[in-house]
């Protein structure tokens, strides 16, 4: 094999323009596309920033054509050479214009045939991709997304340097912090039957930071959460986590607001107004069916519960009895694109959200077209038309039943809708805010309150009244920011005095011991000077995933996880020695065992 000695690089391969015609250059890299001509070979030579042409020529010198001629797919060079002009530019790469005439080649590591092409024109399973992450990740978008990756995280690091952040790192091995997942543990050698928790969030730490007086805090920081996996979800994310004291609401938004719209300018040339749109939770449900609402495109909800409560169709008449709420989505000119077939499927689309049907009736000139027809007054149907402003050659969607199933369902179905309508427009980031939060939610299997955010959410002031009488009723200090109908983050302003923190916990359901136990410190902390204090993290891999325009943040990971949380390419998780359990007091047994 031959080395490096004797030569340097003197330029990548594709930052070579024509004004470098008539230079002597080196360039290394990766032998990605090969073609032998008979008395011609070109190599295209790739590297991070591109590839360039290397071009031999079997009448110049022999002995290098004939080495280049050994040359195979992904083989690792060295060429030195000097810059020509093409006889045939290709206007399709950006050095298209430019070869290298080649007078030394060094063939730095050969390859094997590699087990799918190297490129992004090759359909490949994504389990082979990432068992060989390594060859995946050489292909440009890939690159591409990485590099966006870095640009991003160096922006946001840069602009919350400038405005008084400071970075500081937390833990990795903590206390488990409730944000929602379980957690990841890790066993302690010293303290036998003892776990560390990896960190959902440095939520308590970031906190406590806070109290010690580091007044603005920012950490690009791992997380891990046991969690299933979703295309906008991995167990180990990263998060942009921020911190910061003597603040509101606004504070916090306002300057993540121009965070967002410096990462925007910097990385992809786009101007994003400020202030972003800001709704509440209760607005974003009742139009949109979602605390994540996708504002693209139209297809609003309407709720008509109150002109189908005494209404002769009995799926619509006791979803509002029973309390529930029947609601409609508008499709303009549904009637044209949505066939029989469609709302058959979307049917059953919305049985995946736990609806028990989809109705629906389409505005005819003087007619409804619509299997529910029969059971309404043509009163009836026109005060529908009338609130859901469908037109002649509109269709109406109808869900009725419990308001979570409704949202959830008709929540579902315009973004599916805007997807086979094709409503989306490629290339628009749509930002919002969503505001006003409720501080708690009824988990009905587990028959208590469960904190919406984290237990460490300050509710809204003029709510606190309501926090023992009806705790439903309580909106907390806490906000998402949207883009696209993607959560890139969240956060809220704190609680920060020990009997607010103790109450909550107790709304919780955790007894004062047990509050105490876990979350002690935490308390305790409180009562020593506590500055009003809050922040917000978003997920960085989501963010790049969206500005990329990918589907899945696996995208942007340089070694994700697969949907059963291993890794594919190192086997992870894996087995390990009796030795390593012995000395972590750990013996490992079967299912039917624990039983
Ligand atoms: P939250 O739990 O909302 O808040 O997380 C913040 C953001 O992190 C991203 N995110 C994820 N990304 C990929 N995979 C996951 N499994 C995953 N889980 C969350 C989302 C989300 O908006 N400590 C609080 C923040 C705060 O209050 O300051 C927290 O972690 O984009
Ligand atoms: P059925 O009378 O059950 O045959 O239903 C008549 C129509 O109402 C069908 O198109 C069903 O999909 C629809 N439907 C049934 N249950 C619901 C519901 N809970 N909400 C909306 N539409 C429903």
């Amino acid at each position: 094999m031959e080395t490096l000695q004797g030569i340097k690089r003197t330029h990548y391969c594709g930052e070579l323009t024509e004004q470098n015609i008539g230079q002597p250059v080196t360039v290394m890299g990766w032998a990605d596309v090969y073609r032998n001509l008979g008395s011609l070979i070109f190599i295209d030579l790739r590297d991070r920033t591109g590839v360039i042409q290397l071009s031999f020529d079997n009448t110049a010198d022999k002995a290098i054509f004939d080495k280049a001629a050994t040359v195979r797919n992904e083989f690792v060079l060295a060429a030195v050479g000097e810059v020509v002009a093409r006889s045939a530019p290709n206007p399709k790469i950006k050095t298209g214009a430019i070869e290298i005439k080649v007078s030394e080649l060094r063939i730095l590591s050969k390859a094997q045939t590699p087990p799918f092409a190297v490129d992004d024109k090759t359909d490949v399973k994504d389990e082979l991709r990432l068992k060989y992450r390594y060859l995946d990740l050489r292909r440009p978008s890939m690159q591409e997304n990485l590099i966006l990756r870095h640009k991003v995280a160096k922006v946001a690091r840069d602009f919350y340097n400038e405005n008084g952040f400071l970075e500081i790192e937390t833990p990795m091995l903590t206390k488990s912090t409730p944000e929602g997942a379980r957690d990841y543990l890790v066993p302690s050698r010293v303290h036998p039957g003892s776990f560390y928790a990896l960190p959902q969030s440095p939520q308590l730490y970031k906190q406590l930071l806070m109290l010690s007086g580091f007044d603005r805090y920012i950490q690009i920081v791992k997380c891990f959460r046991d969690e299933d996996l979703r295309a906008d979800r991995q167990p180990e994310f990263t998060q942009i986590d921020l911190e910061m004291s003597f603040v509101e609401i606004d504070d916090v938004i306002g300057i993540n607001e121009k965070m967002i719209a410096r990462v925007f300018k910097e990385i992809m040339d786009i101007e994003i107004t400020v202030p972003f749109k800001r709704i509440t939770y209760a607005e974003a449900m009742e139009r949109f069916g979602s605390d994540k609402p996708d504002t693209r495109f139209g297809l609003e909800i309407t709720n008509i519960s109150h002109l189908v409560a005494d209404c002769s169709f009995g799926v619509f008449a006791n979803a509002v009895k029973s309390g529930g709420s029947v609601r409609a989505i508008t499709v303009k000119g549904g009637a044209q694109s949505l066939s029989r077939k469609d709302l058959d499927a979307l049917g059953e689309f919305v049985k995946t959200y736990r609806a028990k049907g989809l109705a629906w009736m389409v505005r005819e000139a003087d007619n409804v077209r619509s299997p529910i027809a029969k059971f309404f007054a043509p009163e009836e149907i026109e005060a529908i038309f009338a609130a859901t402003e469908a037109e002649v050659g509109d269709a109406l969607l109808f869900v009725a039943d419990k308001d979570s199933v409704v949202f959830d369902s008709l929540g579902a179905l315009r973004v599916e809708l805007a997807k086979r309508l094709e409503l989306i427009q490629k290339g628009t980031f749509d930002l919002l805010w969503v505001t006003e939060f409720p501080l708690l939610e009824y988990d009905e299997e587990e028959k208590r309150f469960a904190a919406k955010h984290h237990p460490f959410t300050a509710p809204m002031d003029e709510d606190l009244p309501y926090l023992e009488t009806n705790p439903e009723k309580v909106r907390a200090k806490a906000y998402d920011i949207i883009l696209n109908g993607c959560e890139l983050g969240g956060g809220s302003i704190r609680i920060f005095n020990t009997e607010l923190q103790q109450k909550m916990f107790e709304i919780l359901g955790f007894s004062r011991d047990e509050a105490w136990e876990r979350f002690g410190f935490l308390m305790e902390a409180f009562r020593y000077g506590t500055p009003p204090h809050g922040g917000m993290a978003y997920g960085l891999d989501r963010f790049i995933m969206l500005l990329a325009g990918c589907g899945s943040i696996r995208d942007v990971i340089a070694f994700p996880k697969v949907q059963n949380a291993s890794e594919l390419m190192s086997g992870a998780p894996a087995g390990v020695d009796t030795k390593q359990l012995e000395e972590l007091n750990i013996k490992t047994i079967t299912k039917t065992e624990i039983k």
